[in-house]
């Protein structure tokens, strides 16, 4: 330290005694520039910063596909980031099976054993709900790439997502089903397990009621995660006459319904938000996907020469097309290393400090500023789902 001040103090006095040199000559100018630059070299030359982050996805369960995608995204920026050299990021991944009680276990040991910097996850907003109150109270950074629901980011100080929020994303889809699809009497399908579900399933009822719509019945038709027979549910619905389906769930739950659904004649449009978007919809669904539409953060057939980029990259490393939660994982882990690389020091506070300050960051899925709120108020996407993936339709901005 007294080293240091020595140093600083040294440097102080060569810069002002040469700034008057600079003006004498170009010769004496540039011999300056050498002096300048060795002088300043003991103090200027920033450490690449070394940081821990941890990972909390589910890499197995119900949302498998959302932990493996995530984690492809985020491997294939830090490749990227630790290039640049200003951050380097050691990263440890947690499996939290797609359940709650798991996420809060790995928040737990990646502060307690791995003493990690910041958390980055987790997707479903229930596993990042159960989580982040542990964060908040050890005061360590938790970024949410992907979870939606409004209550996550209230948990406290610590806890920031870079995606918008169902308050937005049920916004574009009442109006959606309302002025684009011109329906006007629809039945809502909810998720009785997920928060997600739940929270999104307000917003909707909400706005498609304030424009004019009318709900089937007052009283949601409801199933849980890993409920596989949905025939009786479905024969309710279809007494009430709906012109449109809503349902915010999962894409496993949801595949399974819309296959039941179009083999009980059940034709109208299903609408949902970006919990149907993974390819294995496509898969469990096949045909039945057709029709329908959704709300999500990212479409890859997207012009956006950006989106483009980031798509061959993606492509080049893993031989497919990346899916709406690479690039949202792909986006977190940038804007994390960003502010890692602007924070005063790699102190948790400063760390968070900096995430909070973020402001047009442009990423794969928009421009990304963290708001009062520590939310991001983003475009989102409507894409139509068919059998050989979803289509862009439209884009909306907040
Ligand atoms: N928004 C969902 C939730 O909060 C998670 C999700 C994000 C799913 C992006 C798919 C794509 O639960």
């Amino acid at each position: 330290m007294l080293c240091y001040t020595f140093m600083t103090i040294k440097f102080i006095h060569t810069y002002q005694g040469e700034i008057k040199v600079i003006k004498k000559s170009h010769l004496t100018k540039l011999f300056t520039i050498g002096a300048l630059a060795l002088s300043l070299a003991p103090v200027s030359i920033a450490a690449k910063r070394e940081v821990k982050i941890g990972a909390v996805f589910p890499m197995t369960g119900p949302v498998a596909t959302y932990g493996q995608e995530s984690v492809n995204g985020i491997k294939l920026a830090l490749k990227k980031i630790n290039q640049e050299g200003k951050v380097s990021i050691n990263l440890t991944v947690e499996d939290n099976k797609s359940e709650p009680q798991e996420s809060a276990n790995a928040v737990t040991k990646l502060i307690n054993s791995d003493q990690v910097d910041a958390i980055i996850g987790s997707v479903a907003s229930s596993n990042t709900l159960a989580g982040a109150p542990i964060a908040q109270t050890n005061k360590v950074p938790l970024l949410t790439p992907a979870s939606t629901n409004e209550k996550v980011t209230m948990t406290g100080d610590y806890i920031s997502r870079t995606c918008f929020t169902d308050a937005f994303q049920g916004v574009v889809m009442a109006k959606f089903a309302y002025e684009n699809l011109k329906k006007r009497k629809m039945a809502i399908i909810i998720d009785n397990s997920s928060d997600y579900s739940k929270g999104l399933s307000k917003v909707f009822k909400k706005k498609f009621k304030e424009l004019g719509g009318k709900l089937v019945s007052d009283e949601d038709f409801a199933y849980i995660q890993k409920d596989t027979d949905f025939r009786s549910l479905l024969r309710k619905i279809k007494r009430t006459k709906p012109d449109a389906i809503f349902l915010p769930g999962y894409y496993t739950e949801v595949g399974l319904i819309l296959k039941q659904a179009r083999q009980m004649g059940l034709n109208m449009p299903f609408l949902g938000g970006d919990g149907w978007d993974s390819p294995t919809l496509q898969k469990l669904a096949g045909a039945a996907v057709s029709g329908n539409y959704i709300s999500s953060h990212f479409a890859p057939d997207d012009k956006d020469p950006r989106v483009q980029a980031f798509v061959k990259e993606y492509e080049a490393a893993y031989g497919q097309k990346p899916g709406v939660m690479a690039a949202l994982g792909y986006d977190g882990i940038l804007v994390m290393a960003n502010a890692i690389s602007n924070a005063k020091s790699t102190k948790r506070s400063d760390i968070q400090a900096a995430i909070l300050a973020t402001k047009g960051f442009v990423g794969v899925t928009g421009a990304i500023t963290i708001d009062g709120n520590r939310n991001a108020s983003k475009s989102a996407v409507v894409l139509e789902t068919t059998p050989s993936g979803n289509v862009f339709n439209t884009k909306v901005n907040p």
